[in-house]
């Protein structure tokens, strides 16, 4: 039976062995997955050990997403550019990192929710660890432009430098975005995890505007419901992504990629 395991600290409340197990009834494959609790200073034994215990893939989640670029043996373009795995597939000699959060992203905006990106105003609030794995596909998509927002303007402007040969993207500040639209708003921001809304000005929006929150549950809400008080009209939390990027990591391990409806519906049930 092949085995597969999320590592994180805090991690009893992942939702990834449940989303993993939803999978493989599908297919009636015949696998295990856990959730394993690892502390950051054990990160590179652990990784070891379920190696020479013969696991077959992982997932990780915080705090150990850029830890484990570095321990990894060979990593994928797009982990390399991010600077953060979330996948970890065996190899022989080690694991090969991979990261699917932004393509899980950009799927469940597109297949899922049925959202236009290409040649779309777009606002990313956050210039974190978040936002940063996003950006790449979200260019991709060639939205007509992309404002990356923090509170001060070192970390989007950083972030904007870096990525902007792959698209029109712009740093700015919260407060400095008075006066510009935007058909979809992105919060990439760890603000909700404390329980409030980033500070986003009150005029936005375009008419018709999407909101969605790269977290899900009651740590997107703050965000979704100050959205909904500016007048969008679609407002989407991150449960979504973290089933799509569950579902690549599925397909990277296993070569198959299941269905992620019922699953998603499974889970807000
Ligand atoms: P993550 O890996 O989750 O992205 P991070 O790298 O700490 O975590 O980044 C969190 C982002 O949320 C940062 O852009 C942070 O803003 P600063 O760079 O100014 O610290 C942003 N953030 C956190 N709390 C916020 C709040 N209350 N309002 C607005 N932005 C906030």
């Amino acid at each position: 039976m092949d085995r597969y395991a999320v590592l994180g600290q805090p991690v009893a409340h992942s939702l990834s062995p449940r989303i993993h197990a939803l999978f493989a009834e599908q297919s009636g494959a015949q696998l295990s997955y856990e959730a394993i609790e690892v502390a950051p200073a054990a990160l590179a034994e652990t990784l070891a050990r379920l190696h020479a215990e013969g696991y077959a893939g992982l997932n990780l989640t915080l705090p150990h997403k850029i830890a484990a670029v570095s321990l990894c043996e060979t990593r994928s373009a797009r982990a390399a550019a991010v600077g953060s795995v979330n996948t970890l597939i065996r190899s022989d000699g080690g694991w090969h990192g991979g990261n699917t959060d932004g393509a899980g992203l950009v799927r469940d905006l597109r297949e899922n929710l049925r959202l236009t990106l290409a040649g779309q105003r777009i606002l990313l609030l956050g210039a974190g660890g978040a936002a940063r794995g996003v950006l790449a596909p979200l260019l991709n998509e060639q939205p007509a432009e992309l404002v990356i927002a923090g509170r001060t303007p070192w970390r989007p402007e950083e972030l904007a430098t870096e990525f902007k040969a792959l698209g029109p993207v712009r740093p700015c500040t919260f407060l400095a975005l008075k006066g510009d639209h935007f058909d979809l708003v992105i919060n990439a921001t760890s603000a909700g995890h404390s329980g409030v809304a980033p500070g986003l000005p009150a005029d936005v929006l375009n008419a018709d505007a999407a909101a969605y929150d790269l977290s899900y549950g009651r740590a997107a809400e703050p965000f979704l419901q100050r959205a909904r008080a500016l007048g969008a009209t679609r407002t989407f939390d991150g449960l979504g992504m973290l089933v799509e990027q569950a579902a690549a990591a599925f397909a990277l391990w296993r070569g198959q990629r299941p269905a992620t409806a019922p699953v998603l519906a499974a889970l807000r049930g």
